[in-house]
Parts: C-alpha cells; sequence; structure tokens
C-alpha cells in the first residue's frame, strides 16, 4: 500500500469549505467534519491523512517535512517567511487585512505623538506603515484586539476582517485595507520536486474551478 499524503489544515471556520473542496479529490467531508477530538485524520480509503493545527503552526509543519502539504491563510505567510512552495491560492476563507478604530472617529492624521496600533500580526503592520512612511508605535496583542481601541490601548488596530460582524458588534468601522486574504496550499519542497502521482492528482482535483467554495 502506498503511504498517506499528510497533510496539515487549520482548526476552525474554513474547515467547512475546506472539507467541500476535499470532498472533489474523493475525500468524504465527515473526516475533516466530525466534531471530536482526534488531531489526526484519516480518509477511509487511506489515501491522506490530515493533521490538525493552530493556523500558525501550519507552515511549521510543512516547513520541516511533519507534513507534505498545508492548508493556511495567506495572512500567516505574509506575517513570517517560511522556506515553502505555495501551489495553489483555493481561494475560500476569503477576507481582509484591515486597519480598523472606534466607528467615526478616525485618528487625526496631526497628533503629535506616534499612531498607537496594536495587531497579532506586527510584521505585517510594521510593514505597511512603513511603507506609508507613518511613524507608528506597534503593540503585540494575542487577540480580541478589538478592545484595544474600546479601552484606549491603541488608536487603531490592523486585523482579519470576514464578514464585519465582529467589528460592528464592538462599535469599530474598517479604515483602510491592507491585503487581501485568501486561504492558499502550502508544500514542502522535497515533497513537491518529488512530486509523487498521488499528490499531483489531488492538488489538480483541489485546483478545479478554484475560486468557488
Ligand atoms: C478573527 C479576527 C476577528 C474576526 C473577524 O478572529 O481576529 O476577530 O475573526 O471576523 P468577522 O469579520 O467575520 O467578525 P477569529 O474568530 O479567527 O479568532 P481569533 O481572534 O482567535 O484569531
Amino acid at each position: 500500500m502506498t503511504q498517506p499524503i499528510t497533510i496539515a489544515v487549520p482548526k476552525g471556520r474554513v474547515l467547512k469549505s475546506l472539507a467541500r473542496r476535499f470532498a472533489r479529490a474523493g475525500v468524504e467531508p465527515s473526516v475533516l467534519l466530525d466534531d471530536d477530538r482526534r488531531l489526526v485524520r484519516t480518509s477511509h480509503d487511506g489515501g491522506v491523512r490530515f493533521l490538525l493545527l493552530k493556523p500558525d503552526d501550519v507552515p511549521t509543519y510543512v516547513e520541516y517535512g511533519a507534513a507534505d502539504l498545508g492548508v493556511v491563510g495567506r495572512d500567516v505567510l505574509l506575517e513570517r517567511e517560511y522556506d515553502l512552495y505555495v501551489p495553489l491560492d483555493l481561494g475560500i476563507g476569503r477576507c481582509k487585512m484591515s486597519v480598523c478604530g472606534l466607528a467615526g472617529k478616525p485618528p487625526s492624521t496631526d497628533q503629535l505623538r506616534p499612531l498607537r496600533v496594536a495587531t497579532k500580526f506586527v510584521n505585517i503592520a510594521t510593514r505597511y506603515y512603513r511603507e506609508q512612511r507613518r511613524q507608528v508605535e506597534v503593540i503585540y496583542v494575542g487577540g480580541s484586539v478589538e478592545l484595544a481601541p474600546i479601552t484606549g490601548l491603541a488608536d487603531v488596530i490592523v486585523d482579519l476582517v470576514e464578514t464585519g460582524e465582529t467589528l460592528r458588534q464592538n462599535g469599530l468601522e474598517v479604515f483602510e485595507d491592507v491585503a487581501d486574504i485568501s486561504s492558499v496550499v502550502i508544500a514542502n519542497i522535497a515533497a513537491f520536486k518529488l512530486a509523487r502521482e498521488p499528490i499531483r492528482r489531488l492538488l489538480a482535483a483541489l485546483a478545479e474551478d478554484s475560486p468557488a467554495s
């Protein structure tokens, strides 16, 4: 029997669309969607083995070869550099990286101190403001970043916006868009160069009508 293809996938909201996409490659959606605590899930025919990970850890498993392929949001790849191939944009998990703050109160551009920016994406935010030649102080926060402008910790946040519901419910709005984000397939360089036939077939099946979910 041939070795299964190991694929690192992020736990969370993209799994549903991902399960639909993998169904085209013959993988039963229940493998990804079963609501249990198993972190390794193998397709019924044994051809694909999924590792369920925190999104930030997906590229690490692929870079070091613990997984052949992975699925991850572009935000993770924009935030840190990895030695990987990115053979396919799946066009799912679409959202934007945006600068947001209190609704109706964009920070004044002539304030004397540097703009304070709270974010989990320190490198993306730093790069964005450097390109704009704007002086900022970037403050790292790990989550619930919407609280930063509400409490006065920061003037604005740089964060992912999908439906906009989190912003709306917390009285915030988008001021500027930084980048378009979607989920991409990443590949371990050695595994991709060898390009075993099953990996090639899987990528072709995932690519069909890529922009749709
Ligand atoms: C992300 C992001 C926002 C929210 C935006 O957090 O940080 O808080 O989603 O989505 P919306 O526009 O559809 O409301 P996520 O739920 O992924 O959790 P996290 O804060 O733990 O990263």
